[in-house]
C-alpha cells in the first residue's frame, strides 16, 4: 500500500462511520442538518490522522477510528457555528446549515454534534481513555477561546502578529495537535512519540489556517466551496492583513486602514484588496510562511520510528502545502 492508498483507506473507513453514525430521524429539524453536515465531504484530515498517529506509534488504526470519527464530529461543530459567527452562506459548495434551515437550527443542530462528538469519542477501547478525554475537553475549550479571540479582533484597530498566532494556534491549531496526540495515546504511545505528535499538529494546524487565509483570497471559489473574499467582509484579522499592513505605505496603506474603521470592506473591493496583498509581498510572505511551518512539521515527523504509516503522514503534510480547497 503506497501513501496515498493509506490515506484514501483511512478517509473512507471514517466517511463509512460517518454515514451509518446517525440513524434518528425525528425530530427532523435536528438530525436532517446534523447529517447534512456530516455526509457533506470535507478533506477529513483530522480524523485520518488521528488513525495514522495511532498507526504510527505502533497502534491498529481501526482502534482510533471512533475517535477519530469524534474529533471530525466536533470539527463539524464548530463549523455549523463558524459560519452563523462569520456570516458565511456556503460551505463545501453548499449552503451553510443556518441558510439552509435557520439560525436556531443551526444552534440546535451544533449543540447536538457536539454530544454527538463525545458519544463516537466514549467508545473508543483503550486503557487511556481517561487522557484521552482530558485533551479531547480541554481541546473544545481552546478553541472556543480562539474563536471568541477571532471575533475580538474584528474590533480591534491594533493586533499583533504574535497575537495572531496566538488566536489560530487556539482555534485551529488545537484540534490538529489533539487529533494526532489522542491517535497516539490510544496506540499507546511512548512520551516522547506522543509529544513529537502534539508538535507535529501544531505546526501542521498553524500552516493550515495561515492557508486558510490565504486561499480565502486567492483560491476559485468553485473549489474552495466558500466565499471568496468573506475575510475582508467581516474585517478579519488574517495574516494577509496583518503583513500587508506592516509593509505597505501610501495611498495603499491609507485603504488597508480603512478596514479597521469600518470593520470590513464591501464585496466590491475585494478584487482591490488582492492586488494590494500582492503588491506588498503578503502573498509570498504568507507562502513562505507556510513552507516553514511544513518544514518544521516534517521535521517533527522524523523523530517517529519509520513506518508505513510515518510516510504516509509525511506525503498527507506534502499534499497539505499544495491544497486548493
Ligand atoms: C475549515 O477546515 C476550517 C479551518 C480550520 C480553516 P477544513 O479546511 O479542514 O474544512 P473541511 O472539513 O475540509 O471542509
Ligand atoms: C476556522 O476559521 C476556525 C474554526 C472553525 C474553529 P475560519 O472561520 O477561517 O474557517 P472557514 O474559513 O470559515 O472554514
Ligand atoms: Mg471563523
Ligand atoms: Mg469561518
Ligand atoms: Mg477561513
Amino acid at each position: 500500500m503506497n501513501p496515498e492508498q493509506r490515506y484514501e483507506r483511512h478517509k473512507t473507513s471514517v466517511e463509512k462511520y460517518l454515514r451509518s453514525f446517525i440513524t434518528d430521524h425525528k425530530p427532523q429539524t435536528l438530525y436532517s442538518p446534523a447529517k447534512y453536515v456530516l455526509v457533506a465531504g470535507g478533506k477529513r484530515i483530522r480524523p485520518v490522522l488521528t488513525l495514522l498517529a495511532c498507526e504510527a506509534v505502533g497502534g491498529d488504526a481501526s482502534t482510533a477510528l471512533h475517535a477519530g470519527a469524534g474529533i471530525e464530529i466536533l470539527h463539524n461543530f464548530t463549523l455549523v457555528h463558524d459560519d452563523i459567527m462569520d456570516h458565511a452562506d456556503t460551505r463545501r459548495g453548499r449552503l451553510t446549515v443556518h441558510k439552509k434551515w435557520d439560525e436556531n437550527v443551526a444552534i440546535l443542530s451544533g449543540d447536538a454534534l457536539l454530544a454527538f462528538a463525545y458519544r463516537a469519542l466514549l467508545r473508543t477501547k483503550s486503557t487511556r481513555i481517561q487522557e484521552v478525554s482530558k485533551i479531547f475537553t480541554e481541546g473544545v475549550v481552546t478553541i472556543c477561546e480562539g474563536q471568541s479571540l477571532d471575533k475580538e479582533f474584528e474590533t480591534r484597530h491594533r493586533v499583533h502578529v504574535n497575537e495572531y498566532l496566538m488566536m489560530i494556534e487556539k482555534k485551529t491549531g488545537k484540534l490538529v495537535s489533539i487529533a494526532a496526540q489522542i491517535g497516539a495515546l490510544i496506540g499507546n504511545a511512548s512520551a516522547s512519540d506522543l509529544e513529537a505528535l502534539r508538535r507535529y499538529g501544531e505546526y501542521v494546524g498553524r500552516a493550515f489556517q495561515i492557508q486558510d487565509d490565504l486561499l480565502d483570497i486567492t483560491a476559485d471559489e468553485k473549489e474552495f466551496g466558500k466565499t471568496i473574499g468573506g475575510d475582508l467582509v467581516e474585517g478579519k484579522k488574517t495574516f494577509l492583513l496583518l503583513e500587508a499592513l506592516r509593509r505597505a505605505k501610501g495611498d495603499q496603506k491609507k485603504m488597508l486602514q480603512r478596514i479597521f474603521t469600518n470593520g470590513g470592506v464591501p464585496r466590491k473591493q475585494v478584487p482591490a484588496f488582492r492586488l494590494i496583498y500582492e503588491e506588498t509581498g503578503a502573498i509570498e510572505s504568507a507562502q513562505k510562511r507556510i513552507e516553514n511551518d511544513i518544514m518544521d512539521a516534517k521535521n517533527q515527523l522524523s523523530m517517529l520510528p519509520a513506518s508505513p504509516a510515518r510516510e504516509t503522514l509525511r506525503w498527507m503534510t506534502d499534499k497539505l502545502l499544495n491544497r486548493k480547497f
